[in-house]
């Protein structure tokens, strides 16, 4: 198997970062595909915590490149700070960073929108405020602006100065703000394009020719299935294709190149923003489990919102994802618990709902369905092997792979690189 594609299974921060770290050892190649610095990727390696944001996780290992999609959304700002301070820690970003020229840009009046639109919207969706949604919004409406335009100062000032234009109507009309300052954007921009340009590659031909010398690629998913713009608990997404799908899309190698896809879940479920979550916990259990599984936002530092495993949300991923296999994620955070409970199912009403719902107003009334397990009540911290877990551990996640249809293929009970064992991923 040589291309491999790993997506959050649930709704992100699964711990993909780390998962990413463990086996881009074996890759040559890394690809981001979509989303953009709403992502916070956390890996800790010899003792030091690294967050990714737009940059591929699997950097810290030496001689890697990574690449960053024509599906990314870039701020050059907030790109330019993250090779800083990965420069500033030994990694070779000179080298190891590459841009696709068909990124779209985020520029300082889409944070603005997606702020204000936030601030209206009847039913909030918690955004991450990056201007993420404004800036997908412009692609799909065919006036966005992308690295390649960036780098071509006449056809940049063109382009901005139609946008800027554009939304200052926006501004000033219908929210009654100050309109942006064009003159002040494309000197900025154009600082920025400088910095960026040693990284530009026509993205495809970059992709077609690494395979085409047998390199090894993983692609990099950020977010999770479920806050993909058409899989995911719509309108309580991203803008983006977070499934396997979107590794396509987002960097132009075919289906075809793609050998294998594992989705990353951890041993529970949580969800930052707004939107329906059926297994979210009462309050004490929310408690326990934010502290000890430490569930606080690695962009935002925004507290997440913890629940039990919810197969119905899982199965579902696997699908979508054409999973091969899963990745088990934060199994330690469940050490203490005395019983832990599985959602199998869920009902509306006296309605028994199997597949995942299609709208998140049905979802928001669906009732989870559980299963009790008893808890393992010891470190898991240290196992290195399957068979080191405690069996109460071991049986919970052989019913996970029995309710997913899929196996298991890397299980981690610890933060940190070495608190992670294969069980066969690539
Ligand atoms: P991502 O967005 O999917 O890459 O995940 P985040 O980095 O946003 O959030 C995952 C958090 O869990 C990070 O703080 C990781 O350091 C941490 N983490 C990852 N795997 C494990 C694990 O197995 N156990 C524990 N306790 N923490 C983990
Ligand atoms: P990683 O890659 C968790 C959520 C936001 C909000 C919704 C839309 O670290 O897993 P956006 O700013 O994208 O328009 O916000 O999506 N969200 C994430 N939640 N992990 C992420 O990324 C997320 N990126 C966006 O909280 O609910
Ligand atoms: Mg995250």
């Amino acid at each position: 198997m040589s291309n491999l594609v790993i997506v959050g299974a649930q709704w992100g921060d699964e711990g993909k970062g780390k998962v990413i770290d463990v086996l881009s050892e074996e890759a040559d190649v890394l690809v981001r595909f979509q989303g953009g610095h709403n992502a916070g990727h956390t890996v800790i390696a010899d003792g030091q915590e690294f967050i990714f944001h737009l940059i591929p996780s699997g950097l810290l290992h030496e001689g890697k490149i990574g690449l960053i999609g024509n599906g990314v959304v870039i701020d050059p700002e907030a790109l330019l700070e993250e090779m800083g301070r990965l420069s500033e820690r030994g990694i070779d970003v000179q080298r190891a960073v590459k841009i696709s020229d068909q990124a779209h840009v985020i520029f300082p009046y889409h944070k603005q929108l997606d702020l204000l639109e936030e601030s209206v919207r009847a039913g909030r969706i918690g955004t991450s405020g990056r201007g993420i949604g404004p800036c997908y919004a412009d692609k799909t409406a065919r006036c966005g602006i992308r690295v390649a335009d960036l780098c071509d100062a006449a056809a940049f000032a063109k382009k901005l100065r139609q946008n800027v234009t554009e939304k200052n109507r926006l501004f000033q009309a219908l929210y009654g703000k100050p309109p942006v300052s064009y003159e002040e954007l494309l000197e900025r921009y154009t600082g920025y394009a400088k910095r960026l340009a040693p990284h530009v590659v026509n993205g495809v031909r970059f992709l077609r020719e690494a395979i085409a010398q047998g390199k090894r690629l993983l692609f990099e998913g950020a977010q999770g299935t479920l806050l993909d713009v058409d899989h995911g608990t719509y309108p309580y997404v991203t803008s983006s294709n977070a499934t396997a799908g979107g590794a396509c899309t987002g960097s132009g190698v075919p289906p075809t190149a793609i050998d294998r896809v594992i989705g990353v879940v951890k041993a529970y479920t949580t969800r930052v923003g707004e939107g329906p979550f059926p297994t979210e916990f009462p309050p004490d259990l929310m408690e326990r489990i934010r502290t000890k599984g430490k569930e606080f936002g690695a962009t935002t530092g925004r507290a997440r919102r913890c629940g039990w495993f919810d197969a119905v949300v899982a199965r579902h991923a696997v699908w979508v994802n054409g999973c091969a296999a899963i990745a088990v994620t934060k199994l330690d955070v469940l050490d203490e618990m005395e019983t832990i409970q599985i959602c199998t199912s869920y009902r509306d009403g006296a309605r028994p709902v199997e597949e995942f719902p299609s709208s998140a107003d049905v979802l928001s009334r669906c009732q989870p369905v559980y299963e009790s397990w008893p808890g393992w009540q010891a470190d898991t911290g240290d196992a290195g092997r399957f068979e080191e877990l405690p069996p109460e551990a071991q049986r919970y996640l052989k019913r996970l792979e029995s309710l997913l249809g899929v196996p298991i293929c890397l299980i981690s009970t610890g933060s940190k690189r070495e608190q992670a064992f294969k069980i066969g991923c690539w």
